[in-house]
């Protein structure tokens, strides 16, 4: 019996009503930062292409370690900028590299707060790709070379959960390397260090910002031949299948809200816990409508995090976790 039998605006029009019957629900504790880290002391230089994100030495980066896990917030994923890049990423897996660095500062300052490592290797890389490259591939184009790149990323990883790292994360869509990551850290004795895999991760416009921030933007060519197409879902199923095949304990989305679909057909089909990568593109769009007054920034940063975990996604990797810590707490 529709109107006026049903009237769903009942339990709408009392603040009281709204929260007895609020389906999903959002906390400092299931929002993860991600933390730019660079050589030297004292260093806090704001991001231009990411207002409100700084690169930080690994002093500064246990401060804002301390104040993220001050805030309820479940931890932080460190991505690095090193000194110097090769042709072989030797800082990704180097044992003073600035990750590791970052890693074992925090583990000593702020043990209570959860250490993520990506794994990839575009920012130690000169060409700034995810892999080996070979300058002329298939159809003359640079290609990134799969299996050659598999060994560096298993490097990496156990370098990266020997400094500390509680979960890995590859970030870089080579195929095998989660079972290559897998293999490593279990002959390392690190049988107990997860994967969080960035199962589908998309070759996406919205990394624009993080790729200034990070320094990574490819020198030649793109990243097409390795991330996924964006009009591409099913492929994003049949990724997370072999992930899980080979050992990934956790599945990634990434970036967020364009591709929420996404969250939740891997989130009903997959029994694993599920992040979602609300990426620096999606952070950018929002502080510079906000700084306009053209979105009020609170509200939209929270809707935003809301709807993908009604998506379906346990965990939000997010900039504006430090933020919304805050507006949640109010
Ligand atoms: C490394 C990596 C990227 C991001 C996370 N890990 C960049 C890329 O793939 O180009 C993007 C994160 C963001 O945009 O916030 N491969």
């Amino acid at each position: 019996m529709p109107f006026p039998t049903h009237r769903p605006r009942r339990l709408r029009g009392d603040a009281r009503l709204r929260a007895l019957v609020r389906e999903t629900t959002l906390s400092p504790g299931d929002l993860i930062a991600p933390l730019f880290i660079r050589e030297g002391a004292g260093v806090r230089n704001e991001i231009s292409s990411m207002p409100g994100q700084y690169h930080l030495s690994p002093d500064t980066l246990v401060e804002e370690g301390k104040a993220l896990h001050d805030a309820g917030v479940a931890g932080v994923i460190l991505f690095g900028l090193p000194d110097k890049k090769d042709s072989k990423a030797g800082g990704a897996y180097a044992e003073a590299g600035i990750v590791q660095k970052g890693l074992r500062a925090l583990a000593k300052n702020v043990p209570g707060l959860l250490r993520m490592a990506d794994v990839c290797l575009c920012e130690y890389m000169d060409h700034g790709h995810c892999g080996i490259l070979q300058e002329k591939g298939r159809g003359g184009e640079p290609e990134v070379l799969n299996d050659a790149s598999l060994p560096l990323l298993a490097k990496t990883a156990v370098s990266l959960a020997r400094a500390g790292a509680d979960v890995v994360a590859p970030s870089d869509m080579m195929d095998g390397r989660v079972e290559a990551i897998r293999n490593g850290l279990d002959d390392a004795g690190l049988d107990q260090t997860p994967i969080l895999s960035y199962a589908a991760k998309y070759a996406s416009a919205f990394y624009g910002p993080f790729r200034d921030a990070a320094g990574s933007a490819p020198q030649m060519g793109d990243r097409r031949g390795y991330q996924m197409d964006p009009a591409n879902g099913d492929e994003a199923i049949a990724e997370c299948d072999l992930d899980v095949e080979e050992g990934a304990d956790m599945l990634m989305v990434k970036p967020a809200l364009p591709y929420l679909d996404i969250v939740r057909r891997v989130k009903d089909e997959f029994g694993l816990p599920l992040g979602a990568y609300h990426v620096s593109g999606e952070y950018a769009m929002i502080v510079a409508a906000a700084e306009r007054g053209w979105l009020d920034r609170e509200r939209t940063v929270l809707e935003s995090l809301v709807s993908i975990r009604r998506a379906g996604a346990d965990f939000i990797l997010t900039y504006f976790a430090r933020e919304a810590a805050g507006y949640l707490s109010k």
